[in-house]
């Protein structure tokens, strides 16, 4: 069985790196990985006056179906600086609203970013990661992926990662990925088939 990913892509850039990136590890895991990237780009600035009222955008209701309906949610964005770009940050608040409504919760997530930068997007990295604690995701802790030195030479002509150590190291994300997110669902699937085995079987006191 394929888990249903959102790749969430922090850049509206049309030759966006990250983008790459986002599509390499849906190449790379495409067997069991059934990715949807999500648009953020025409999501309106959040408004909480909009919180289960009439006027509330059509795209809010179209991210949040996208989200709520996937297995797990990949984020690989870039640094803006040192922080997470806004258009990602807007997207989480829509995405995490009304409140006790969120769709992000208990989606198991991984963050990759990518830059051209030396130290590969640390600070949007960790931003991002410290939005999904509040959110109740489970992270994929390693391996950790702050792609740096990445660049329109890293990609071939169709957009794929060339072969080398980048592409070995994105090639493992994609394996670690895949790996979390069914570790979870089992995990979760195994409770609650204990839970309900112990329901029916319980003693009369
Ligand atoms: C507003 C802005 C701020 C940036 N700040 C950072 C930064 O803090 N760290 C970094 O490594 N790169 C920074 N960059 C460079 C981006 O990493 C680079 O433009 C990258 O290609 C953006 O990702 P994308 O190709 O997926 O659009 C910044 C770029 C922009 C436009």
């Amino acid at each position: 069985m394929a888990y249903k990913i959102a790749i969430i892509v922090g850049s509206l850039r049309k030759d966006s790196l990250n983008r790459k990136v986002a599509r390499s590890i849906c190449g790379i895991r495409g067997d069991n990985l059934d990715c949807t990237m999500v648009e953020i780009g025409d999501l309106p600035l959040y408004n909480q006056d909009h919180d289960g009222s009439p006027n509330e955008p059509e795209q809010y209701a179209r991210f949040r179906d996208q989200v709520r309906n996937a297995d797990g949610v990949l984020f690989v964005s870039p640094e803006y600086n040192r922080g997470m770009p806004g258009v990602l940050k807007n997207a989480i608040d829509v995405g995490s609203r009304p409140y006790g409504q969120s769709v992000f919760d208990k989606k198991p997530a991984a963050i990759v970013t990518a830059s051209p930068g030396s130290i590969g997007g640390f600070g949007s990295n960790h931003q991002i990661r410290q939005s999904c604690v509040f959110l109740n995701m489970p992270v994929m802790q390693q391996p950790e992926a702050y792609l740096g030195h990445v660049n329109d030479d890293s990609f071939d002509e169709s957009g794929c990662l060339k072969d080398g150590p980048l592409k070995d190291l994105v090639t493992t994300l994609a394996h670690s990925f895949h790996d979390w997110v069914d570790m979870i669902h089992r995990s979760r699937a195994a409770l609650a088939e204990d839970s309900a085995h112990a329901a029916k079987h319980k003693q009369p006191a």
